[in-house]
Order: structure tokens, then C-alpha cells, then sequence
């Protein structure tokens, strides 16, 4: 029998599904004639801030601009450290090296993948300006226990909320807890654009109109130059797709909630679950599962095996932060280490899921994967 096939990713698919909306879209902004900071991106500022139950979005050029540009906002730069995770893409250490700061590495929990409070607590130092928790493969970071500590120790909080858009601790949404939430639309993300492109959400106007004039050389209108800023803009194509896929993006993290449901189910029937540990989800926690990661200890023989027959995995991330080696001169290393963050790294790997994955790709990844845990 031929094995099915099994892609990482699908986007090909997204798209069919979504023609008719996403091509008409693209053509009102072709008649318009407008192709940066105009009304679509207006319309999508409103309807992200709105979805994120923040007062504010202003789009930015990507992600890793999201983060640089809320972190400038705020008025964070040379002196200061900013504590974040030892688990992350590199976007997250690097936009606090952009801004002249310290990045600072705490230790994760290896239930949720995210920031350990207590790791954050013995981070803390006189210098310490800001926390970015990172919402990692879509589950929501602890946000009550790091609140208390930011609010206890007047720290600025920004999410990085890249992989997880319309995740919610209760019916709350990520992104609407810190000062600034930051997201990305790199176009694999849950809320993905057809380029780059990423958007701030706030509460805070003044923090809002400051990140407008960053993203537009410090522009207040017509060459009116109030700060140095640089070009940051999303553009009106990317908007106007976006506004498309923000429609559907509710129903595709419900479709990803039921596929990562079945894999657990269909993993614990195989008995494997155990060999596999599971991603899970905190109590009143809604991930939505951008990426089902699993830890493996034979990782490095089970993940070629699986590419064998055509089922494509990925590793997300094969190195801890404090060992990038781009990262070295900007930090000290910590006693102890981050135990958890290095196992992460040495066993993690990311199952194919997306909205479009079938029953049957999803059954084959499943027997293959318990046939070689069992081997
Ligand atoms: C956790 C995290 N932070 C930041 C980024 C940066 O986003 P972008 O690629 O849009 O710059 C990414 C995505 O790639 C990410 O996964």
C-alpha cells in the first residue's frame, strides 16, 4: 500500500478553500490603488484590537518589528535587562538586543513549554525593566503569576504572542494582558498573511500613537517629524488578505483543537502516549495548538524514520537561547543552567497539524509514530 503523504504544512490548501474571499479582496486593493497605510490596514488595526480585546493595533512590518518597536515604545534600552524565556525563536532575544538591553533567560515548565514564574522570580534584578513572556506552540504562558511578580516589581510586560493567536486564559484573550501584545502573520502562523507583516495590540493610546509614529520615520503628517522612527508598515494587500483569514481564524484553531484531541486520543489507544509526553493544557488554559510538539528521548532515530514514509516533522527549537551562539556576547550565563529548556531542546519534535489535516493523514502519522516507538 502506498503511504499517504503527509506535508508539515498545507497552505496550498488554505488557500483553495479561501479563493473566491482572499482573490476578491486582493482586487479591491489592485482597483484602489492604494498599496500602503490606507484603509485596509485601518479596517484590519480595529478588527485585530477588537478580536484581541485590546483598544488598539497598529500594524508593523513583522513580528520581530512588533517586539522591537513595543519595547522602544516603552522606553526600554541600554542599562536595562528584560527577562524572557530560554525557549524561544530567536525574534524574542534579538529585538532586546536591538534596542540596546540586556536580554536575561529564565527556565521553562515542561507542561505548557512557557515561562516558569519561579525561574522569572530568581531573574529579578535592580536593573530589571520587563518581562516577555512567550505564549509558545500556541499555549498560553502562566499570566497570573507573572502579573503578580511584574506588578510587585513595577516591570513592563510584553507577550509575544507570534504562535498564539486567539489563544485565552478563561475568555480572555493573549495579547490583551501585558502592556503591548505583539503579533506576527508570517504567513505559517494561525492568523498568517501571503509575506511578512505583524501588528501591536494595547490598551494604552499614548503607547498606540508612539508606535504609529515609530513604525512612520516618527511621521505626525506631512513630514512632520517628531522622533526617529524608520519604515515598519504593513502593507494593503497583507491587510486585506488578513482580514479575510481573521474571519476564519476562530474556526481553524477549533479544527487544530480537534485534530490535537484525536492525536492524544489515538496515541493513548496505541499505547504510547507515555513514550510520546503529550503537550496538555493548564486548567481554564484555550491553546491553540500552532504546533503539536511531542518530546521524544530517540527523537533523532524516530524523525527520519517518519520522513521515510512521507510524513514531514519539524524541530522547534533544536538549541536553547543562551547557547546561540549570536547571543553569547549579550548575556552571562547562569549558574545551573535551564535544565528543562535544554531537554525541550534536545527532544522536542512538532507533528504535522494544520485546519485541512485529514482523518487518514492523521491516522498515518499516528501508526507510524507508535510502530517506531514500539520498535
Ligand atoms: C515566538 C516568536 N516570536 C517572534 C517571531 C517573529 O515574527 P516574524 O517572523 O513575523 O518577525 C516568531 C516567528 O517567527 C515567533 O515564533
Amino acid at each position: 500500500m502506498m503511504p499517504v503523504p503527509v506535508p508539515f504544512l498545507d497552505l496550498p490548501a488554505e488557500y483553495r478553500r479561501l479563493k473566491a474571499e482572499i482573490d476578491a479582496a486582493i482586487q479591491r486593493v489592485l482597483d484602489r490603488g492604494q498599496f500602503v497605510l490606507g484603509p485596509e490596514g485601518q479596517a484590519l488595526e480595529q478588527e485585530i484590537a477588537a478580536f484581541c480585546q485590546a483598544a488598539h493595533g497598529v500594524g508593523v512590518a513583522s513580528g520581530t518589528d512588533a517586539l522591537e518597536l513595543a519595547l522602544r515604545a516603552l522606553e526600554i534600552g541600554p542599562g536595562d535587562e528584560v527577562i524572557t524565556t530560554a525557549f524561544s525563536f530567536i525574534a524574542t532575544a534579538e529585538a532586546i538586543v536591538a534596542v540596546g538591553a540586556t536580554p536575561v533567560f529564565a527556565d521553562i515548565d515542561l507542561d505548557t513549554y512557557t515561562l516558569d514564574p519561579a525561574a522569572v522570580h530568581a531573574a529579578i534584578t535592580p536593573r530589571t525593566k520587563a518581562l516577555i513572556p512567550v505564549h509558545l506552540y500556541g499555549h498560553p504562558c502562566r499570566m497570573d503569576e507573572l502579573l503578580a511578580i511584574a506588578r510587585q516589581r513595577r516591570l513592563k510586560v510584553i507577550e509575544d504572542c507570534a504562535q498564539a493567536f486567539g489563544a485565552q486564559i478563561t475568555a480572555r484573550r493573549v495579547g490583551s494582558f501585558g502592556d503591548a501584545g505583539c503579533l506576527s502573520f508570517y504567513p505559517t502562523k494561525n492568523l498568517g498573511g501571503y509575506g511578512d507583516g505583524g501588528m501591536v495590540v494595547t490598551r494604552d493610546a499614548a503607547l498606540a500613537e508612539r508606535l504609529r509614529l515609530l513604525r512612520h520615520h516618527g511621521d505626525r503628517g506631512r513630514y512632520d517629524h517628531q522622533l526617529i522612527g524608520r519604515n515598519s508598515r504593513l502593507d494593503e494587500l497583507q491587510a486585506a488578505i488578513l482580514r479575510v483569514k481573521l474571519r476564519h481564524v476562530d474556526a481553524g484553531n477549533q479544527a487544530r483543537r480537534r485534530h490535537a484531541g484525536q492525536y492524544a486520543q489515538l496515541l493513548t489507544r496505541a499505547g504510547v502516549a507515555e513514550l510520546a509526553h503529550l503537550p496538555g493544557e493548564l486548567p481554564g488554559h484555550h491553546h491553540i495548538y500552532h504546533l503539536y510538539t511531542l518530546r521524544l528521548e530517540q527523537r533523532a532515530r524516530i524523525q527520519p524514520a517518519l520522513a521515510e514514509q512521507g510524513i514531514v516533522t519539524a524541530v522547534h527549537y533544536p538549541t536553547t537561547l543562551p547557547s546561540q551562539p549570536a547571543l553569547a556576547p549579550f548575556i552571562t550565563a547562569r549558574p545551573g543552567g535551564y535544565p528543562n529548556a535544554e531537554a525541550a531542546a534536545r527532544t522536542c519534535l512538532s507533528l504535522p497539524l494544520y485546519p485541512e489535516l485529514s482523518t487518514d493523514q492523521l491516522s498515518a502519522v499516528v501508526d507510524s509514530l507508535a510502530r517506531l516507538l514500539r520498535a
